[in-house]
């Protein structure tokens, strides 16, 4: 009997020697090639859960695994990682963090253009360590605000201006070494004050080292800095700058050194009034924001912001088939988006009978678009490590998360306890009735994603929940990247780039999961386990 091809060799028991060489006899490599687990019209389409990767050799350490990928034709990130937009995932602060982590951040935009033009505006001045929106207060101002700002945010060192606010002249400093012994909590603070004649300050342009090296010698706990006319600009905290990591990965411009920002916008007409202002407060990339993504609505958003701001690029979306991706390839995407109803928060599937199990959709779409050089991101459903290296050995550039990110301490919200008494996150879809109604009611507020939003009766595709905590990004985000380049490492490929040549030669292969195999692969058959994901 003969298996590819080869002798079974019962009879014989070949020379171990000559194992590798028997390799070169059978017909195929072990296992799947991606186009036969993923074009089989038969087995119908698969999703992440439903397939695994074969391990390959390893010759390297995982350090040595670069991740590096393109997000769009023009940007690439050290980091492939993408963090939603959505309210309860992206603003200032998750766009800033995503961005210094390699990644990059996307803002929503359920919100007016002027409030997302600013948040942009804040990722693209900041500069690691210095605090470009510190608390401020006049010399008018009394102990008692003093106070009110240390139990509200923690801190009593604030720089004192002359009208109370940050571009205004600098007057003085007070601590909580000047209040601590006054009574009357009425005193004006230009009576307790350290006065401008005895502060060290730096000049706006110093670099974060020489700013550093100041503080140490003058042994301040907080360091303001001013411009040329004695005006604050920003300043710089001691215990920041303890906690201050370094970030050798962050996604920056090359020419201006800013971190890069993206942000959302819709398909309306006003659309293209905020996208001026995001374009003005200095956005890199916009994400055209559709769950269905081939309509004349968004094609000829892409053709306008293509003609109107040839320096942006536009990342068009969402699609699932090779059809979709081809309307929006042809309209001048720059990159693609690629899901529906994969989402954790998502409903459409079950409500509007469309979308496509996502590991089929992002092989599908992905195959398509490399042709044209536009890089896609695999979009919604990402609930692990795993998750993400299989988007991208199906062809994703980059992957975008939402409900994996929404529980950190970066995303928009406050924690609270939940019934159950877990410490837990708001998290709901952009096409929950929840998040559709504010879009509604509010002021200038947000565009359409479902186009259902200023209809009569809205039809959800999405609901609203919360999920666990999951502490900073700054520690989950590098858990993400290490579980990732061990991923590769198993796989036996150096890089992204090497893992996607390896899929389409055939190289890395694959394997069907049945239900039972699903069921192998996870935890079973213990009384009980605590499930650490990586040490803190
Ligand atoms: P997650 O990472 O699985 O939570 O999925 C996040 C993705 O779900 C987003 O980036 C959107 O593409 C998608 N999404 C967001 N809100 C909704 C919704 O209300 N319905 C369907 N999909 C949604």
């Amino acid at each position: 009997m003969a298996t590819n091809g080869v002798s079974n060799g019962t009879s014989k028991v070949l020379d171990a020697s000559k194992a590798l060489d028997l390799l070169k006899e059978y017909e195929s490599r072990d296992g799947l090639s991606v186009t036969d687990l993923l074009d089989s019209k038969l087995r119908g389409g698969l999703t992440y859960n439903d397939f695994l990767i074969l391990p390959g050799y390893i010759g390297f350490p995982a350090s040595e695994v670069t991740l590096d990928s393109k997000i769009t034709r023009n940007i690439s990130l050290k980091v492939p990682l993408v963090s939603s937009p959505m309210d309860t995932v992206t603003e200032t602060d998750m766009a800033i963090h995503m961005a210094l982590l390699g990644g990059v951040g996307i803002i929503h935009h359920n919100c007016s253009a002027e409030e997302q033009a600013e948040m942009v505006r804040k990722v693209k001045r900041y500069e690691n360590g210095f605090i470009l929106d510190p608390v401020v207060l006049s010399p008018s101002h009394t102990i008692k605000d003093v106070r009110e700002v240390k139990e509200k945010q923690g801190f009593a060192g604030i720089p004192i201006t002359e009208n109370g606010t940050l571009s205004s002249k600098l007057v003085g400093m007070v601590t909580m070494r000047d209040i601590q012994f006054v009574r009357d909590l009425d005193t004006p603070l230009k009576n307790v004050m350290t006065p401008r004649s005895e502060l060290v300050t730096a000049k706006q342009g110093i670099d974060l080292n020489e700013a550093n090296a100041i503080l140490q010698k003058c042994k301040k706990g907080k360091l303001p800095i001013v411009d040329s006319n004695d005006n604050l600009t920003a300043l710089l905290s001691r215990s920041d700058l303890m906690k201050n990591h370094n970030f050798p990965l962050a996604s920056k411009v090359t020419a201006s050194k800013q971190l890069l920002c993206g942000a959302a916008v819709g398909t309306r007409p006003d659309d293209r009034n905020r996208l001026k202002k995001l374009v003005d407060a200095g956005l890199d990339v916009v994400i055209v924001d559709s769950s269905q993504g081939n309509s004349i609505f968004q094609i000829e958003m892409i053709k306008w912001i293509k003609q109107t701001f040839s320096h942006i690029d536009v990342i068009g979306g969402n699609v699932v088939t090779r059809e979709q991706a081809a309307a929006l390839i042809a309209a001048g995407a720059d990159g693609l988006r690629i899901g529906m109803g994969s989402g954790s928060a998502c409903i459409t599937q079950e409500v509007m009978a469309v979308g496509r199990p996502q590991a089929q959709a992002i092989y599908s779409v992905c195959e398509f678009a490399a042709r044209f050089g536009v890089p896609c991101m695999a979009d919604g459903g990402v609930q692990n490590v795993g998750h993400i290296i299989k988007g991208l050995a199906l062809g994703a550039s980059t992957v975008m998360m939402g409900g994996l990110l929404a529980g950190t301490t970066e995303s928009p919200g406050k924690y609270f306890l939940s019934e159950k008494g877990q410490l837990v996150k708001a998290y709901r879809g952009m096409g929950s009735i929840d998040a559709m109604e504010s879009q509604k009611t509010g002021e200038n507020a947000a565009t359409g994603r479902y186009f259902s939003e200023s209809d009569k009766i809205l039809v959800a595709q999405g609901v609203s929940g919360s999920v666990a905590d999951r502490g900073s990004v700054t520690k989950f985000v590098p858990y993400l990247q290490a579980g990732m380049q061990h991923s590769l490492q198993d796989i036996g490929v150096k890089s992204v780039t090497e893992l996607k040549e390896n899929v389409m030669n055939g190289t890395v292969r694959f394997e069907v999961r049945t239900a039972s195999a699903q069921m192998e692969g996870n935890v079973h058959g213990l009384h009980s386990f605590e499930k650490r994901l990586y040490s803190s």
